[in-house]
């Protein structure tokens, strides 16, 4: 059993496939809400991912280097033994719509099957952001679209100079 505590440290876990400027909403509100912030980048094993976990890991940390209270750190299997090794018990995830929502919802309660006391809390983005998803960021990007807006300006150079580099190797 956790206690409750004024270090609580919140975990914001994803695999940010490239972070987006939803995502940063995200941290910006947490990082007001809790005293410490980890941002818990890793890999989704249900997602192929564009960037390594060590760029998406850079990403973010260049995007978020004025928030004082966030931390950026990356880790390998089951959250909920990240938690337990940073002595966390709580999980932030941002909720867009209602069609987040089931696997939003499955999630949170398997992480509570698998550790008892993990609660999540989940926290919305910018009525702006709510469309914003790193999979779209990804396939507009890809296909010559212009994505400028949805994305921090050093992660905008990072997806073009990526995706520059992949049609040359084609
Ligand atoms: O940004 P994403 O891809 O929606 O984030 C999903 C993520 C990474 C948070 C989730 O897949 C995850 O927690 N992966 C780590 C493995 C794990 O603990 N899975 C939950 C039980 S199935």
């Amino acid at each position: 059993m956790y206690k409750k505590s004024i270090d609580l440290i919140a975990v914001y876990p994803g695999s940010f496939d490239p972070p987006t400027r939803g995502h940063i909403d995200i941290i910006n509100r947490a990082s007001k809400i809790f005293p410490r912030v980890v941002v818990a980048v890793t890999c989704n094993y249900n997602k192929k991912h564009m960037f390594s976990l060590e760029e998406r890991v850079s990403m973010m940390k260049e995007a978020l280097f004025k928030v004082n209270n966030v931390k950026v750190e990356s880790f390998s299997g089951l959250l909920v033994n990240y938690l337990d090794n940073i002595k966390s018990f709580c999980i932030i995830r941002g909720l867009r719509a209602l069609s987040d929502f089931e696997y939003e919802f499955q999630l949170a309660l398997m992480n509570r099957k698998l550790k008892e006391d993990v609660e999540t809390v989940f926290l919305m983005p910018d009525r702006e952001h709510t469309f914003l998803s790193s999979s779209m960021v990804r396939e507009i990007a890809f296909l010559g679209g212009n994505f400028k807006n949805f994305v921090p300006k050093n992660i905008y150079k990072k997806i073009i100079k990526k995706i520059s580099k992949e049609n040359k190797s084609v």
